[in-house]
């Protein structure tokens, strides 16, 4: 199994980071980088299903999926939580593991946006090529013939560019061979890269993006993702034992990830994933898995307050639903109000809007300085991570920004994370 991705020589932004090199190996071709390893097919195997103690017992590459600009921090939280081998890679981290180790990415893992299990790799430069070699995948050792599968594919400075044509062929060559029927909303997804003429075939074993948690039903206008969220979280050095307060809760996406964190819930623990409809699965490995309890009681509660009372009824029914209610406290007030709970300080979260979706940049700024002179003056102690799209208005608050980190797309913006120390 290879992968076409070639690492940057230096991440961009998040200077606090360690950089670390990646460790894949060059191509001797000139051509993209790849890393070589056995498929999630094992090691080669051909046909037929594999027994499943060989199943799960089979190694391979799994690229966990990330907004580009959040790969350190994906690292960083993905060499935490224990994963083998884990590298940064454009738009994600590659870590080494078997079916259990993609289990246990989409259950654990809160920065990925969805877990894909790398199946083959292999030069193609025609559409023949391609049938033939599509043919020869042992697509029967991943997919079953009764569950409906879809194919995406994208090409990239390729010869075969037509990328429709692409994913028909390989979906003729399931269809023929495993018997599966195709279908637009089907559960799972093979999902097909040619670039510079390597193809890479990879499964997306999330099914649903996974900052979609299970819990979130209320939204406001412009909710944060999740998975960005507790990676901003990561990168302001909130660790779960801390307090941790957002003065513009909207419907509680910060508030309720950094609760989880506090309560070391898993992310996943609440939804269903692709890959238990693949023929890999184990449903009673998987059920040992979910049922491994990691939770405590927080060591310290999260706050959450917005001057409207929708969003705070919004993120209350939210924090309800996560199981977190008593891990959070909501109320409604303006940003001026805004206080420090209490005890000792902690970390103020906070993503207010940002004009170019919500509004005028210039008419949120006296909002901006509003924010700005109220954390100067109550927050002592505190550091605050800001979240906005406009690096004026983060200027505008006048709060001792730290060098921000890379701006990163979210909802057709770029989003940039500003962070102090701790305030004086
Ligand atoms: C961009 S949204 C926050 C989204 C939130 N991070 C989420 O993921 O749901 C900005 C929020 O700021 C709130 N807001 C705007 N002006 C405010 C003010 N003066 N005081 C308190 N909240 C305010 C809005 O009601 C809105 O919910």
């Amino acid at each position: 199994m290879r992968s076409a991705r070639r690492p940057p020589s230096r991440w961009p932004g998040w200077p606090w980071l360690p950089r670390r090199r990646c460790c894949c190996p060059a191509s001797d071709e000139g051509g993209p980088e790849v890393s070589k390893g056995p498929s999630a097919f094992g090691g080669g195997a051909r046909g037929g299903s594999a027994p499943s103690h060989r199943v799960l017992a089979v190694s391979f590459e799994i690229f966990l999926a990330c907004a580009p600009g959040l790969e350190p921090l994906l690292l960083e939280e993905v060499r935490g939580k224990g994963f083998r081998r884990p590298r940064a890679l454009p738009g994600g981290v590659a870590i080494e593991g078997g079916w259990p180790e993609v289990w246990r990415a989409n259950l654990w893992v809160r920065g990925a946006g969805r877990v894909l299990a790398r199946l083959e790799s292999f030069r193609v430069v025609h559409l023949a090529q391609l049938d033939a070699r599509a043919r020869k995948v042992p697509w029967a050792t991943v997919l079953r013939r009764d569950v409906p599968f879809r194919v995406e594919a994208v090409c990239a400075q390729s010869r075969l560019w037509h990328s429709g044509a692409v994913a028909q062929r390989i979906a003729t060559a399931i269809r023929e061979t495993v018997g599966a029927p195709e279908a637009a909303e089907a559960p799972v997804t093979v999902m097909a890269r040619i670039e510079r003429d390597l193809c890479t075939l990879s499964l997306d074993t999330s099914g649903e993006p996974l900052h979609k948690r299970g819990w979130k039903q209320a939204v406001n206008p412009a909710p944060l993702r999740e998975t960005m969220a507790s990676l901003f979280l990561l990168a302001c050095g909130y660790r779960g034992t801390e307090p941790v307060l957002d003065p513009m809760c909207g419907a509680g996406t910060f508030v309720i990830e950094a609760a989880e964190i506090a309560a070391r819930l898993n992310p996943g623990r609440l939804r269903g994933f692709a890959f238990e409809h693949l023929a890999s699965f184990e449903a009673e490995a998987w059920a040992r898995m979910r049922a491994v309890e990691s939770r405590r009681d927080a060591p310290a509660l999260c706050h959450g307050s917005d001057r409207d009372a929708g969003a705070v009824a919004m993120s209350e029914a939210n924090a309800a639903r996560a199981g977190v209610a008593a891990g959070t406290v909501f109320r409604q007030a303006v940003v001026s109000e805004a206080a420090p709970p209490s005890g000792p300080p902690g970390l103020v979260m906070v993503n207010p809007p940002y004009g170019t979706r919500l509004g005028d940049p210039g008419a949120l700024r006296p909002l901006y300085q509003a924010l700005g002179q109220v954390l100067r003056a109550r927050f002592a102690g505190w550091r605050v991570g800001l979240v906005t799209a406009e690096p004026r208005l983060a200027q505008a608050t006048g709060l001792p920004f730290l060098p921000p980190g890379p701006p990163v797309p979210h909802g057709g913006l770029r989003v940039t994370l500003w962070r102090t120390g701790t305030l004086g």
